[in-house]
């Protein structure tokens, strides 16, 4: 077996978004452009003799291709060893914990989150670094600009690795250990959960149904609360992982989840219900007939913390992305713990995290996660809720009503403009910056604009800086508006408008979130000239 030495072309595109490099599947597949990816990982991280690598993905199409092609570059370029998922699979949150676990170097995770899959779908990877998280922005820069000098790549001539079949086997001078995807993972959900109060609240009939989305949580979930927890094994649907995730976007909201949606509205609804992503990162949490956002779940997973037994002895302290409302914020000040408000995206979390400055994070597009990995988490949390409510012994819907009652309300709701023309979204950002002189000071309805920024970043421990993460309108009363561009999307632009209004009167927390800012939402629409500018009366999306 040789090393080859492929010459090749730099591509203009290889820019890592929010989180890593997505592309369409034909795109990854044009001739040596994942190679020219990898190539510039392996040139950006200076690989140390003898180091482990983690490989793995949410199982998506491409994603067995991809995983050959990285290992047999990784023959090439000094790795002693790889730790694949067996069948090429890992979701993110089992990856970063076996690069935790297993002290790896890194990891390259294959996976385009909650985008569909398929031939003419999405494809992503990234890097993770040896915390266990997603690579800081200065290891992604450091990517891109080699990508855009590449000249050559290396790679082991070899036939491909057998990927079904646990146990070790030799790649050129690098061995490759196939290891249960799921094991390492479940231990940890053991270890940091009340497993037996949960077996308990499940045993006593409390019904349960999570929605695997036919992605990559599909056997964690089968694993942990089927095997582990007892549930009834109906209690997990759509479990078996599909290269296009069945035609859908598995996407847990109640939109993209709609057929979870159904059965936790509808007539014989479980007492709980929950869904996870493409790659099993992100969680929608339900109560019977109830919905959760991703703001309150976050809150009060910190305010009821000290019930879980790996944080039986408090939490440290709380992050929170900038547009997540402030419900943990709130938590925070009672519990007299620090909160961080940082740019969208979990890499800002991992600084702090690995500074022990904070315990739980979240953002409000369905992350929530603590620092047992580094990696948002969706069957984490779909287990900090249960045990929560095994301990507490009240329904979902009781746990938010008492938290609002004893906190109040951050009323919240996101509205995304999806696949937007590039221009016309940019138009938006422009012309709401160009307001920032004269809307402090003036009266947009019934609300007094206090001030308007473009959110700007210094991170607590490194100092970087991020700029430009949003822009922010802020109310005297502490409501706000953000609009920000999403940075995961691979059709045009999409705006995301942000909406949260505080509400303390316990008397008006019946409200649908929609009409409760039903004024605020017009509010935005005028200021941002969004639906003239988009050519779009409504959202394609509403959490
Ligand atoms: C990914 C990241 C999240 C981030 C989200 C934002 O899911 O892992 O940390 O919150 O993207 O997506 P957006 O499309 O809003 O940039
Ligand atoms: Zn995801």
């Amino acid at each position: 077996m040789s090393i080859l030495t492929i010459p090749t072309q730099p591509f203009s595109d290889q820019k890592p978004g929010t989180s890593g490099l997505r592309k369409k599947v034909p795109h990854f597949q044009q001739q040596h452009y994942l190679q020219n990816f990898v190539q510039s990982i392996f040139d950006s991280i200076d690989v140390p003799a003898g180091a482990t690598l983690a490989l793995g993905g949410d199982g998506r199409y491409y994603n067995r291709e991809a995983i050959q092609i990285i290992l047999k570059m990784a023959a090439a370029h000094g790795f002693a060893k790889v730790l694949v998922g067996q069948g090429g699979i890992l979701s993110t949150p089992a990856a970063s914990c076996v690069i935790r676990k297993f002290n790896t170097y890194g990891g390259i995770i294959l996976s385009a989150s909650h985008n569909p899959g398929g031939p003419a779908e999405d494809f992503g990877i990234k890097y993770n670094t040896a915390n266990g998280g997603p690579a800081p922005e200065k290891v992604t820069e450091a990517i891109y600009a080699r990508s855009r000098e590449i000249s050559q790549y290396r790679i082991l001539d070899a036939p491909d690795v057998a990927l079904d079949v646990l146990g070790l086997s030799q790649l050129g001078d690098m061995q490759v250990e196939v290891i249960d995807a799921v094991a390492d993972y479940a231990d940890l959900m053991a270890e940091l959960f009340d497993f037996s109060a949960i077996r308990a609240l499940l045993a006593s009939g409390f019904r349960i149904k999570f929605d695997a989305m036919h992605a990559v949580n599909g056997p964690y979930a089968r694993e942990i609360l089927v095997n582990r927890l007892g549930a009834p094994a109906d209690s997990v649907m759509n479990a078996v992982p599909l290269e296009d995730f069945g035609g859908g976007h598995p996407d847990p909201n109640l939109t993209y989840a709609h057929e979870l949606v159904d059965i936790v509205y509808g007539e014989h609804a479980p007492d709980f219900g929950a869904a996870s992503d493409g790659d099993g990162d992100r969680n929608m949490i339900l109560g019977q007939r109830f919905f959760v956002t991703p703001s309150d779940s976050l809150a009060i997973i910190a305010a009821n913390a000290t019930l879980i037994p790996a944080y039986r002895n408090g939490i440290a302290g709380v992050a929170r992305s900038m547009p997540t409302s402030a419900a943990v914020d709130r938590v925070a000040a009672a519990l007299n713990i620090p909160c961080y408000e940082t740019p969208t995206g979990w890499k800002f979390f991992g600084n702090l995290m690995d500074a022990g400055k904070v315990t739980l994070c979240g953002e409000e597009s369905f992350g929530t996660g603590s620092s047992h990995v580094r990696e948002k988490d969706g069957l984490w949390a779909v287990l900090c809720w249960l045990n929560i409510v095994a301990v507490r012994q009240q329904s979902v819907e009781a746990i938010v009503r008492a938290h609002w009652a004893e906190y109040g309300r951050n009323v919240y709701s996101r509205h995304d403009y999806e696949a937007l023309p590039t221009e016309a979204a940019n138009g938006i950002m422009q012309h709401l910056r160009a307001q920032f002189g004269t809307l402090p000071g003036s009266t947009l309805g019934s609300y007094q604009v206090a001030s308007c920024d473009d959110f700007s970043y210094t991170d607590p421990i490194d100092g970087s800086i991020s700029k430009a993460q949003g822009i922010r309108l802020l109310f005297t009363d502490g409501s706000r508006i953000v609009f920000r561009l999403s940075g995961t999307g691979t059709d045009g632009a999409t705006v995301r408008l942000y909406l949260e209004a505080y509400e303390p009167d316990a008397a008006r927390h019946c409200l649908d979130a929609q009409d409760a800012l039903s004024e605020m939402i017009l509010i935005a629409g005028q200021v941002s000239e969004l639906h003239a500018r988009s050519g779009r009366e409504q959202p394609t999306v509403i959490t």
